[in-house]
């Protein structure tokens, strides 16, 4: 009872005792401390115990005897920790961060913290955001046996990571983002099992991810952003089987998203945006049962995504798909969801116009911006893909043409980097020609329009059947390459014709190749091969130019011009007739089955499309721009995964392959067929609107009313139907989106061929044979988007025959 009673009146007492004492030792010491660091605190008054009475960031144990923390955030403390701090052996919490950017010149704790050392007891140790100065993490925190929660944040400490801290046995908490380590991330992170969150973001490992993470069983939170990573996202981190949050964003990672990761059920946040991820998005990434956010925006993805993302689906709330490669269906989203789809490559667009659908990135696609060191700032393209515009980080992998303003930019698919430099590099020439137009000076224009190496050039014999051109003899054929002698424009510039002697007119344009070391032999193997390649459905090759290291081809003159323009123009209904358009059929099917057929590996064309297909004075189609640069034998490896060609045209199982077969030149065949049928461009959104693809236009009428509501209206019901049918069926069957469904070229042919003698010429027009079709001029119409062959523009290296004979 009396206990009772005067235990708390001893304590009031006390108390008041204590407040009289003259000092205490830990008093004492943190005046110093205080002292030290160049502040002091109003509440912290010499002779009184910081434990019994309230000083401001002192915390002390229940029995108000040792102080066991110090929170100094924003203390205005300047210069080292000071060796006095060692006085306060009970500390187990040091908090001397900033808590902003902005307060960075509050606390400013220079150099070593070697004082520590004595701090036996400390389970939490703070110092983000200061100004340390030191040239490697300190060592004495590895010797901090005790610490839970270790943060050395912002402090831009640099050398190797601090692989001593694995002595850090009950560590829970280790934050070092923002330094400047160096060097792998080691594997022995991999002891540190006691870790719950680890977080070291914002330094220059330049390393893969330590597949040993995937030991710390107990973490919940793994960031490692901008830290410079490559390779593969570990499949052993399936392991975390607690892990919530997993932030890997803005590095430069690889391939897949590991199946393994289904196994983190407990995931809340997926962060791999911006990096290189390649591969599909599957339907468990957004099926984890507590997944709330999920982004993979500028990554290389492809393939669909899940057709619905709703409530009954998934748990997100949030998610990032954008600037990747996706391809199918633009999926139903729930409008509840934050979501970021767009830039991708969807069959269908958004309905406002607003979605990227040519697979290009856009200027919001330019990412991470640690690039800078090289390609001009932009992430390294795609597989097949090439830097097209350093200024917005284009990558083309198709090409498109369009004068609708809503669906801008050619987009291309090329070859390889080499190729991106001398296209940017012609592409420059020819704006700047275009600006300023002057006389052609083959000094310049030729000499000067790209990088060439030197000028060697090594003996070698003509291949029999070509001739081989001195420029002087181009220059002299074409008038100084004179205005008059246009003939056409395609890729980088122009196409001329020449007079040679003995009466010949020929087609003179430049072949693209490679103008590096090996190029002159590339363009030599490509003679070799076109020199070889003869059918009366090709237009045949008869000579080059390699004077002075140019690559020019020199071929027989088409009289009339290519397919498209005649085509798409109001008269086409009397000129191109349903006859002439079977045999433009079996001519060009004619033409690509020899191709295929010609040599093992098979040509593959690559950009079958109608300004590629020629009409001689005869009107007999013939198959221009093959070969070159596409298969020649000697790179064959090389060029089967650099694709050319337009968009429309391009084999949709490129994406899902990444390989170009003959399959592919079928599938752009069967869209050309199309073309021929309907008299319309295979993209068109401006009169078909959602289907805008020819083929899913057709495809649906077809079925649905029969091939008359197909069928060119500038024929004016003049065809046979039956046969209309059988074309439009084998147009379809050829562009058929899976490569086995298609026909080979042979197939095409003999389906095609007993259709023509099935009818025979119509009698009507079967004399009318033009010797030359009247000069477009005569009506110019706004459907042929005349400058087509300019806004098809910017092909890669590998890509033949881009004239760039630019007199201008
Ligand atoms: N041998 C030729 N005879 C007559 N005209 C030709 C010949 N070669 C090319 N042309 C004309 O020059 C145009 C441009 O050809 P080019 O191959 O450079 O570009 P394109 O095929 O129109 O487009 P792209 O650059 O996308 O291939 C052709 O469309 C055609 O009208
Ligand atoms: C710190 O401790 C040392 C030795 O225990 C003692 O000599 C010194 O006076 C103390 N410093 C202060 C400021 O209390
Ligand atoms: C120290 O105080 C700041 C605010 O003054 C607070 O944000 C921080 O969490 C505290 N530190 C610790 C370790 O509690
Ligand atoms: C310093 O780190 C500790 C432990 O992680 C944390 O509790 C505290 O809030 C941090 N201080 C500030 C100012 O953020
Ligand atoms: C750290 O600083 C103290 C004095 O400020 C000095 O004695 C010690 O040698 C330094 N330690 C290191 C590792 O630089
Ligand atoms: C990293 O730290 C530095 C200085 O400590 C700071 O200026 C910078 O903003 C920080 N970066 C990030 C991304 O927080
Ligand atoms: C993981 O956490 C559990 C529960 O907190 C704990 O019992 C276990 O010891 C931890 N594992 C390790 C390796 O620290
Ligand atoms: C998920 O974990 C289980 C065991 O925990 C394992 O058997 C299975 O293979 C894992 N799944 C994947 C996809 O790794
Ligand atoms: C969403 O969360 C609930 C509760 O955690 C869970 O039962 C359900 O399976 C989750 N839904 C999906 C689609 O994973
Ligand atoms: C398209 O535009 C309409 C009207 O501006 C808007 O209500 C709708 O949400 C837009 N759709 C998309 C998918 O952006
Ligand atoms: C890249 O695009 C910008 C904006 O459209 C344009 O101004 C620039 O000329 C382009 N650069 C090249 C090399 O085409
Ligand atoms: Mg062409």
């Amino acid at each position: 009872m009396a206990y009772r009673l005067w235990f708390p009146v001893a304590v009031v007492l006390l108390h008041l005792f204590a407040s009289l004492v003259i000092a205490t030792p830990q008093g004492d010491a943190l005046i110093q401390v205080a002292k030290d660091w160049q502040t002091s605190f109003s509440s912290w008054l010499p002779g009184t115990d910081p434990c019994k009475n309230s000083w401001v960031g002192v915390g002390c144990d229940a029995d108000h005897i040792n102080v066991i923390s110090l929170n100094l955030t924003n203390s205005n403390l300047r210069g080292p920790v000071p060796m006095v701090i060692g006085n306060l052996t009970s500390l187990e919490a040091l908090d001397i961060s900033n808590v902003k950017y902005t307060d960075m010149n509050l606390n400013a704790v220079t150099g070593n913290v070697s004082a520590l050392a004595p701090l036996r007891n400390l389970q939490l140790l703070n110092i983000s955001r200061n100004v340390l100065g030191v040239t490697k993490f300190p060592e004495v925190v590895q010797t901090l046996l005790n610490i839970r929660s270790l943060r050395f944040e912002h402090d831009l400490i640099p050398g190797p990571f601090p692989v001593g801290l694995t002595n850090l046995k009950k560590i829970e908490y280790l934050y070092l983002g923002n330094n400047s380590f160096s060097g792998p991330i080691p594997k022995e992170l991999g002891l540190m099992t006691s870790l719950k969150e680890l977080t070291i973001w914002g330094s220059n490992y330049n390393s893969k991810l330590p597949p040993e993470i995937g030991n710390l069983v107990n973490l919940t939170y793994l960031n490692c952003n901008r830290c410079f990573l490559w390779g593969g996202l570990p499949p052993e981190y399936g392991k975390l089987k607690n892990l919530e949050k997993l932030h890997f964003y803005k590095n430069t990672l690889t391939g897949p998203i590991p199946d393994e990761y289904r196994n983190l059920t407990n995931l809340i946040e997926l962060r791999i945006e911006s990096n290189q991820l390649f591969g599909s998005f599957e339907p468990w990434i957004i099926g984890l049962p507590n997944i709330q956010l999920v982004n993979v925006n500028f990554n290389q993805l492809y393939k669909s995504l899940p057709p619905v993302i709703d409530r009954t689906t998934t748990n997100l709330t949030q998610m990032y798909v954008k600037c990747n490669y996706f391809t199918g269906k633009y999926p139903l989203i729930d409008p509840s969801f934050t979501t970021e789809f767009d830039a991708n490559c969807y069959d269908n667009p958004g309905v406002n116009g607003t979605f990227d659908v040519m697979c290009s990135r856009e200027l919001s696609c330019i990412p991470f911006q640690s690039f800078l060191t090289s390609n001009g700032g932009c992430p390294p393209c795609p597989n097949g893909q090439y830097l097209a515009n350093k200024t917005l980080c284009i990558c083309y992998g198709d090409k498109i043409a369009t004068s609708n303003k809503e669906y801008p930019i050619s987009a291309i698919v090329g070859g390889a980097v080499g190729g991106a430099v001398v296209a940017a590099v012609a592409l420059l020439l020819i704006c700047l020609c275009m600006r300023r137009r002057r006389k052609f000076d083959p000094d310049r224009d030729f000499f000067n329009t790209e990088v060439r190496d030197g000028g060697k050039v090594e003996p070698w014999d003509a291949p029999k059947g070509v001739q081989r051109y001195t420029l002087d003899d181009l220059v002299r054929a074409t008038n100084n390459f004179s205005k008059e002698h246009e003939i056409g424009s395609g890729g980088f510039g122009k196409v001329f014709y020449g007079n040679f002697p003995g009466n010949k007119k020929l087609a003179i344009k430049r072949a693209s190749t490679s103008t590096s070391a090996n190029g002159q032999t590339q363009f030599r193997n490509e003679v070799l091969l076109l020199s070889r390649l003869h059918h009366k459905n090709l237009v045949r090759l008869e000579g080059f130019c390699d004077e002075n290291n140019l690559q020019i081809l020199v071929y027989e003159y088409m009289r009339n011009g290519n397919l498209h323009s005649h085509l798409f123009r109001k008269s086409a209904g009397k000129y191109l007739d349903w006859y002439k358009r079977l045999e433009i059929a079996v001519h060009i099917a004619q033409g690509l089955e020899y191709i295929h057929s010609f040599a093992d590996p098979p040509v593959i064309h690559r950009d079958v499309k109608p300004t590629n297909i020629l009409l001689d004075g005869n009107l007999v189609a013939k198959v221009a721009d093959f070969g070159i640069s596409k298969e020649s034998l000697e790179l064959h490896t090389h060029v089967s995964t650099n694709p050319a060609g337009t968009v429309g045209y391009f084999d949709p199982e490129y994406f899902t392959t990444q390989k170009l077969t003959t399959a592919s030149d079928v599938y752009s065949f069967g869209v050309v067929l199309l073309e021929l049928l309907t008299g319309q461009k295979v993209i068109d959104h401006v009169s078909r609107g959602e289907e805008y693809n020819l083929i899913k236009w057709v495809e649906r009428r077809v079925e649905e009313g029969g091939v008359d509501l197909i069928v060119d209206t500038k024929l004016e019901g003049n065809y046979p139907r039956q046969i209309f049918l059988k074309m439009a069926t084998l147009a379809l069957h050829c562009s058929a989106s899976e490569k086995k469904e298609r026909p080979t070229m042979k197939a095409v042919v003999t389906a095609l061929e007993p259709l023509l003698r099935e009818v025979g010429r119509p009698k009507a027009e079967t004399e009318a044979v033009w010797t030359e079709l009247p000069a477009e001029a005569a009506d110019n119409e706004s459907t042929f988007t005349g400058s087509s062959s300019q806004s098809f523009s910017h092909h890669g290296a590998l890509k033949q025959s881009k004239a760039v004979i630019d007199p201008r």
